[in-house]
Protein backbone atom coordinates (compact mmCIF):
# COMPACT_ATOMS: atom_id res chain seq x y z
CA UNK A 1 0.00 0.00 0.00
CA UNK A 2 2.91 2.24 0.70
CA UNK A 3 5.79 2.07 -1.18
CA UNK A 4 9.10 4.01 -0.43
CA UNK A 5 12.27 3.84 -2.63
CA UNK A 6 15.67 5.51 -1.44
CA UNK A 7 13.98 8.23 -0.56
CA UNK A 8 16.05 11.70 0.76
CA UNK A 9 15.10 14.53 2.23
CA UNK A 10 17.09 17.90 3.30
CA UNK A 11 16.15 21.19 4.53
CA UNK A 12 19.16 23.55 3.60
CA UNK A 13 22.17 21.27 4.88
CA UNK A 14 20.39 19.28 7.05
CA UNK A 15 20.04 15.34 5.87
CA UNK A 16 16.44 14.73 7.42
CA UNK A 17 15.65 11.44 5.56
CA UNK A 18 18.56 8.87 4.44
CA UNK A 19 17.92 6.88 2.09
CA UNK A 20 14.47 5.78 3.02
CA UNK A 21 13.55 2.49 1.96
CA UNK A 22 10.14 1.19 3.75
CA UNK A 23 7.38 -1.17 2.57
CA UNK A 24 3.40 -1.10 4.63
CA UNK A 25 1.53 -4.31 2.78
CA UNK A 26 -2.33 -3.09 3.02
CA UNK A 27 -4.08 -3.67 6.19
CA UNK A 28 -0.65 -3.09 8.15
CA UNK A 29 -0.29 -1.57 11.08
CA UNK A 30 3.15 0.14 11.65
CA UNK A 31 4.20 2.10 14.76
CA UNK A 32 6.98 4.66 14.18
CA UNK A 33 9.72 5.35 17.04
CA UNK A 34 12.39 7.49 17.51
CA UNK A 35 14.45 10.02 19.70
CA UNK A 36 12.99 13.64 19.00
CA UNK A 37 13.67 15.09 15.58
CA UNK A 38 15.11 11.86 14.09
CA UNK A 39 12.88 12.32 10.66
CA UNK A 40 9.29 10.63 12.27
CA UNK A 41 7.14 13.92 11.26
CA UNK A 42 8.81 14.12 8.12
CA UNK A 43 8.84 10.89 7.47
CA UNK A 44 4.80 11.15 7.57
CA UNK A 45 4.77 14.46 5.98
CA UNK A 46 6.39 12.92 2.64
CA UNK A 47 3.73 10.32 2.24
CA UNK A 48 1.19 12.60 1.38
CA UNK A 49 3.46 15.07 0.15
CA UNK A 50 3.03 17.86 2.50
CA UNK A 51 6.44 17.71 2.30
CA UNK A 52 8.59 17.09 -0.99
CA UNK A 53 10.99 14.73 -1.54
CA UNK A 54 14.48 15.25 -2.64
CA UNK A 55 15.34 11.73 -4.21
CA UNK A 56 13.73 8.13 -4.54
CA UNK A 57 9.91 7.59 -4.80
CA UNK A 58 7.14 7.33 -3.01
CA UNK A 59 3.68 5.30 -4.39
CA UNK A 60 0.49 4.51 -2.61
CA UNK A 61 -1.23 1.87 -3.80
CA UNK A 62 1.02 1.54 -6.33
CA UNK A 63 0.58 4.54 -7.85
CA UNK A 64 3.77 6.81 -7.83
CA UNK A 65 3.13 9.98 -6.24
CA UNK A 66 3.50 12.98 -8.77
CA UNK A 67 4.76 16.48 -7.52
CA UNK A 68 1.88 18.43 -7.79
CA UNK A 69 -1.39 19.18 -9.49
CA UNK A 70 -4.99 17.42 -10.20
CA UNK A 71 -3.09 14.00 -9.53
CA UNK A 72 -1.61 14.61 -6.71
CA UNK A 73 -4.66 16.02 -5.08
CA UNK A 74 -6.58 13.04 -5.88
CA UNK A 75 -4.00 10.64 -4.35
CA UNK A 76 -3.58 12.72 -1.24
CA UNK A 77 -6.97 12.51 -0.37
CA UNK A 78 -6.16 8.53 -0.58
CA UNK A 79 -3.98 9.47 2.75
CA UNK A 80 -5.57 10.86 5.87
CA UNK A 81 -3.60 12.38 8.25
CA UNK A 82 -4.00 13.37 12.22
CA UNK A 83 -1.86 15.09 13.38
CA UNK A 84 -1.21 16.14 17.46
CA UNK A 85 -2.84 19.63 17.05
CA UNK A 86 -6.65 18.56 15.84
CA UNK A 87 -6.67 21.01 13.11
CA UNK A 88 -10.36 21.34 13.32
CA UNK A 89 -11.73 24.35 11.74
CA UNK A 90 -12.79 26.66 14.66
CA UNK A 91 -15.98 28.56 12.96
CA UNK A 92 -17.62 25.29 11.76
CA UNK A 93 -19.35 22.67 13.59
CA UNK A 94 -18.15 18.77 14.37
CA UNK A 95 -20.69 17.37 11.66
CA UNK A 96 -19.63 20.03 9.13
CA UNK A 97 -15.90 19.64 9.77
CA UNK A 98 -16.72 15.72 8.63
CA UNK A 99 -18.49 16.74 5.85
CA UNK A 100 -16.48 19.16 4.52
CA UNK A 101 -13.71 17.83 2.76
CA UNK A 102 -15.85 15.03 1.24
CA UNK A 103 -18.69 17.71 -0.49
CA UNK A 104 -15.76 19.88 -1.81
CA UNK A 105 -13.16 17.58 -2.77
CA UNK A 106 -15.00 14.12 -3.56
CA UNK A 107 -18.23 16.25 -4.63
CA UNK A 108 -20.58 13.72 -2.87
CA UNK A 109 -24.65 14.97 -2.40
CA UNK A 110 -25.25 16.92 1.30
CA UNK A 111 -27.49 14.42 2.04
CA UNK A 112 -25.01 11.82 1.66
CA UNK A 113 -22.30 13.67 2.96
CA UNK A 114 -24.80 13.97 6.24
CA UNK A 115 -25.45 10.42 6.47
CA UNK A 116 -21.49 9.38 6.29
CA UNK A 117 -20.36 12.36 8.52
CA UNK A 118 -23.01 11.18 11.15
CA UNK A 119 -22.06 7.15 10.88
CA UNK A 120 -18.47 8.31 11.28
CA UNK A 121 -19.13 10.40 14.28
CA UNK A 122 -21.12 7.37 15.81
CA UNK A 123 -17.88 5.36 14.96
CA UNK A 124 -15.68 7.61 17.29
CA UNK A 125 -18.53 8.03 19.77
CA UNK A 126 -18.94 11.75 19.23
CA UNK A 127 -22.21 11.64 17.35
CA UNK A 128 -23.93 13.56 20.37
CA UNK A 129 -21.38 16.78 19.70
CA UNK A 130 -22.29 17.23 16.37
CA UNK A 131 -23.53 20.54 16.33
CA UNK A 132 -20.94 22.43 18.89
CA UNK A 133 -17.80 23.77 17.26
CA UNK A 134 -14.42 22.72 18.41
CA UNK A 135 -13.54 24.82 21.33
CA UNK A 136 -16.96 23.18 23.36
CA UNK A 137 -15.45 19.47 23.19
CA UNK A 138 -12.95 17.54 25.04
CA UNK A 139 -9.59 17.37 23.26
CA UNK A 140 -10.05 13.86 23.11
CA UNK A 141 -13.36 14.40 21.81
CA UNK A 142 -11.79 17.17 18.81
CA UNK A 143 -8.85 14.40 18.43
CA UNK A 144 -11.95 11.69 17.49
CA UNK A 145 -13.18 14.48 15.75
CA UNK A 146 -10.57 14.74 13.63
CA UNK A 147 -9.86 11.39 12.43
CA UNK A 148 -13.61 11.11 11.71
CA UNK A 149 -12.95 13.71 9.28
CA UNK A 150 -10.17 11.97 7.88
CA UNK A 151 -11.66 8.79 7.43
CA UNK A 152 -14.79 10.71 5.45
CA UNK A 153 -12.31 10.84 2.83
CA UNK A 154 -12.08 7.33 2.32
CA UNK A 155 -8.73 7.25 2.78
CA UNK A 156 -6.57 4.12 2.00
CA UNK A 157 -3.97 4.92 4.25
CA UNK A 158 -3.86 6.79 7.91
CA UNK A 159 -0.98 8.27 8.84
CA UNK A 160 -1.21 9.64 12.60
CA UNK A 161 1.65 11.67 14.04
CA UNK A 162 1.53 11.86 17.68
CA UNK A 163 -2.04 11.46 18.18
CA UNK A 164 -2.54 11.32 21.70
CA UNK A 165 1.03 13.41 22.91
CA UNK A 166 -1.04 16.66 23.72
CA UNK A 167 -4.06 15.31 25.34
CA UNK A 168 -4.72 15.18 28.73
CA UNK A 169 -4.38 11.45 30.56
CA UNK A 170 -7.38 10.53 30.64
CA UNK A 171 -8.18 11.42 27.22
CA UNK A 172 -5.62 9.40 25.68
CA UNK A 173 -7.20 5.94 25.93
CA UNK A 174 -10.40 7.00 24.04
CA UNK A 175 -8.13 8.21 21.38
CA UNK A 176 -5.97 4.94 21.03
CA UNK A 177 -9.23 2.78 21.05
CA UNK A 178 -10.46 4.46 18.35
CA UNK A 179 -7.63 3.84 16.68
CA UNK A 180 -6.97 -0.25 17.68
CA UNK A 181 -11.17 -0.28 16.28
CA UNK A 182 -9.85 1.20 13.09
CA UNK A 183 -6.40 -1.27 12.88
CA UNK A 184 -8.57 -4.36 13.53
CA UNK A 185 -10.94 -3.13 10.82
CA UNK A 186 -7.92 -3.87 8.07
CA UNK A 187 -7.16 0.26 8.13
CA UNK A 188 -3.71 0.56 6.42
CA UNK A 189 -1.69 2.71 9.10
CA UNK A 190 1.93 4.05 10.00
CA UNK A 191 1.40 5.63 13.80
CA UNK A 192 4.16 7.55 15.39
CA UNK A 193 3.41 7.29 18.71
CA UNK A 194 5.18 6.99 21.82
CA UNK A 195 2.37 4.70 23.25
CA UNK A 196 4.11 1.62 23.98
CA UNK A 197 0.82 -0.32 25.00
CA UNK A 198 -0.46 1.01 21.42
CA UNK A 199 2.70 -0.34 19.55
CA UNK A 200 2.28 -3.82 21.65
CA UNK A 201 -1.33 -4.37 20.97
CA UNK A 202 -2.00 -3.11 17.80
CA UNK A 203 0.71 -2.95 15.83
CA UNK A 204 2.77 -5.71 13.05
CA UNK A 205 5.79 -4.20 13.03
CA UNK A 206 8.00 -1.69 14.97
CA UNK A 207 9.99 1.09 13.16
CA UNK A 208 13.12 2.72 14.74
CA UNK A 209 14.11 5.61 13.16
CA UNK A 210 17.74 7.70 14.28
CA UNK A 211 19.43 10.78 12.32
CA UNK A 212 17.07 10.48 9.43
CA UNK A 213 17.33 6.52 8.89
CA UNK A 214 15.10 3.47 9.87
CA UNK A 215 17.68 1.35 12.30
CA UNK A 216 15.47 -1.39 13.42
CA UNK A 217 12.21 -2.86 11.41
CA UNK A 218 10.84 -5.41 13.66
CA UNK A 219 8.13 -7.02 15.05
CA UNK A 220 6.53 -5.72 18.17
CA UNK A 221 7.47 -8.17 20.50
CA UNK A 222 11.36 -8.37 19.15
CA UNK A 223 11.75 -5.18 19.07
CA UNK A 224 10.64 -4.13 22.75
CA UNK A 225 12.36 -7.55 24.24
CA UNK A 226 15.40 -7.72 22.25
CA UNK A 227 16.02 -4.49 20.17
CA UNK A 228 19.32 -5.57 18.09
CA UNK A 229 21.06 -2.09 17.96
CA UNK A 230 22.51 0.21 20.81
CA UNK A 231 20.33 3.30 19.45
CA UNK A 232 17.45 1.15 20.19
CA UNK A 233 18.20 -0.22 23.48
CA UNK A 234 19.48 3.50 24.32
CA UNK A 235 15.82 5.21 23.30
CA UNK A 236 13.71 2.05 24.93
CA UNK A 237 15.96 2.22 28.37
CA UNK A 238 14.90 6.06 28.40
CA UNK A 239 11.26 5.88 27.44
CA UNK A 240 10.62 2.82 29.40
CA UNK A 241 12.64 4.10 32.80
CA UNK A 242 10.69 7.60 32.98
N1 LIG B 1 10.32 22.90 7.97
C1 LIG B 1 11.54 22.61 8.45
N2 LIG B 1 12.62 23.38 8.15
C2 LIG B 1 13.84 23.08 8.61
N3 LIG B 1 14.13 22.01 9.39
C3 LIG B 1 13.10 21.22 9.73
C4 LIG B 1 11.76 21.46 9.28
N4 LIG B 1 10.95 20.49 9.78
C5 LIG B 1 11.75 19.69 10.50
N5 LIG B 1 13.05 20.10 10.47
C6 LIG B 1 14.19 19.43 11.10
O1 LIG B 1 14.25 18.11 10.57
C7 LIG B 1 14.63 17.18 11.58
C8 LIG B 1 13.54 16.09 11.67
O2 LIG B 1 12.36 16.70 12.19
P1 LIG B 1 11.04 15.88 12.48
O3 LIG B 1 10.03 16.88 12.85
O4 LIG B 1 10.76 15.00 11.32
O5 LIG B 1 11.48 15.00 13.73
P2 LIG B 1 10.60 14.07 14.67
O6 LIG B 1 11.28 12.74 14.70
O7 LIG B 1 9.19 14.12 14.24
O8 LIG B 1 10.79 14.77 16.10
P3 LIG B 1 9.74 14.91 17.34
O9 LIG B 1 9.77 13.58 18.06
O10 LIG B 1 10.33 16.00 18.18
O11 LIG B 1 8.40 15.25 16.76
C9 LIG B 1 14.82 17.98 12.85
O12 LIG B 1 16.19 18.24 12.99
C10 LIG B 1 14.05 19.25 12.58
O13 LIG B 1 14.59 20.32 13.29
MG1 LIG C 1 7.43 14.85 15.15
Amino acid sequence: MIRMQAVDKHFGPLHVLKDINLEVDAGQVVVVLGPSGSGKSTLCRTINRLEPIDNGTIEVDGKILPAEGKALAALRADVGMVFQSFNLFAHKSILDNVTLAPLKVRKVNKAEAQKRGLELLERVGIANQRDKYPAQLSGGQQQRAAIARALAMKPKVMLFDEPTSALDPEMVQEVLDVMTTLAREGMTMLVVTHEMGFARRAANRVIFMDAGEVVEDAAPDQFFTAPRSERAKDFLGKILTH
